[in-house]
């Protein structure tokens, strides 16, 4: 399989859409686009273009795999951006014919190259185009993982969701709080700075996007439970009034890191440094 392949994307008028449309242009692909206000249809895309990418939220994307996936014949990619893949690629594979792989890619689209960034795949059908887009994605400097789409959710649960609720609930402490710009700005340590930006990158996006990646992953529930017992865990510990029992509690949480965090604090003081070097 050569350059000069046809790629449509289904959703290509959104974020994520707009992002590969640029960087399967710039590799010399041909690209087609659909939204629900272009004169090009999902139908269209099926028909005509070698590989067709679904970068549609999860429920829609799992609707239209069931509308196109009959149009599409052996030789085609079907392919989606969804943050879960349990259930598009169990929609996918069943909808089609075609090869199929998921992918997620691990970045937003404010991002200004693949260069360094996480993809996963999950391989749904077929041999051809999983070396294709593998080859597409890793000549441009991106690292891919290759994974079975329940554990890539079960991972999702920790990265995506965990990791937002928590910002979604610090957001929801400082409102409680009423710590207002003002406030957290002038009071502001760097840490406390980029997790206070953290909240607000989350609220300026789509936050039905985030509401997605933390209801419908089916892992986040047992996830959340195991953190909310951590929670109690740490305040026995750490407000027990006894010195010793929370330096225990610290210490074996820091025996779990130990041969990283010389390297994660190297890391951070690098976007630290870049945060207030900008200014
Ligand atoms: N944003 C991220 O950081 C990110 C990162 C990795 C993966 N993803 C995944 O990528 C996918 C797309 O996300 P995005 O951020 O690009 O979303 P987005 O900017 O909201 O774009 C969504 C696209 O879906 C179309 N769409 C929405 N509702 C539709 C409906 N009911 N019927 C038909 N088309 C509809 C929109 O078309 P119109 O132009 O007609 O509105 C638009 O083209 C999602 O599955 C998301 O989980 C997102």
């Amino acid at each position: 399989m050569s350059k000069g392949i046809s790629i449509g994307i289904i959703g290509g008028t959104g974020c994520m859409g707009q992002w590969f449309r640029d960087f399967f242009s710039d590799a010399g692909h041909t690209v087609h686009i659909s939204g629900r206000k272009t004169e090009l249809t999902p139908a269209d895309i099926a028909r005509e273009c070698d590989i067709v990418i679904l970068s549609l939220p999860l429920d829609v994307a799992i609707a239209v795999s069931e509308e196109i996936g009959p149009l599409l014949g052996d030789a085609q990619l079907l392919m989606d951006f969804c943050s879960l893949k349990e259930k598009i690629l169990k929609s996918m594979t069943g909808s089609t014919s075609a090869e199929v792989i998921g992918t997620h890619p691990l970045f937003g689209p404010f991002t200004d190259s693949i260069k360094g960034q996480n993809i996963i795949l999950c391989p749904g059908r077929g041999e051809q185009w999983l070396k294709w887009l593998e080859n597409e994605y890793i000549s441009k400097g991106a690292f891919v993982t290759v994974m079975d789409p329940s554990v890539h959710d079960r991972h999702m649960a920790i990265v995506q969701g965990l990791t937002h609720f928590l910002t979604i609930c610090m957001g929801r402490t400082l409102q409680k709080m009423n710590m207002n710009d003002n406030t957290a700005l002038s009071c502001s340590t760097p840490v406390f700075k980029i997790n206070y930006d953290l909240i607000g990158r989350l609220f300026a996006q789509d936050i039905g996007l985030y509401q997605n990646i933390i209801s419908k992953n089916i892992h986040f529930s047992d996830v959340l439970d195991l953190f909310l017992s951590v929670v109690d865990e740490g305040r026995d510990s750490l407000l027990s009034g006894q010195d010793e029992k929370g330096l225990l509690f610290l210490e074996s949480v820091r025996d779990f890191f130990k041969d990283s965090c010389r390297e994660s604090l190297k890391e951070s003081n690098k976007f630290i440094n870049a945060l207030y070097g900008e200014q």
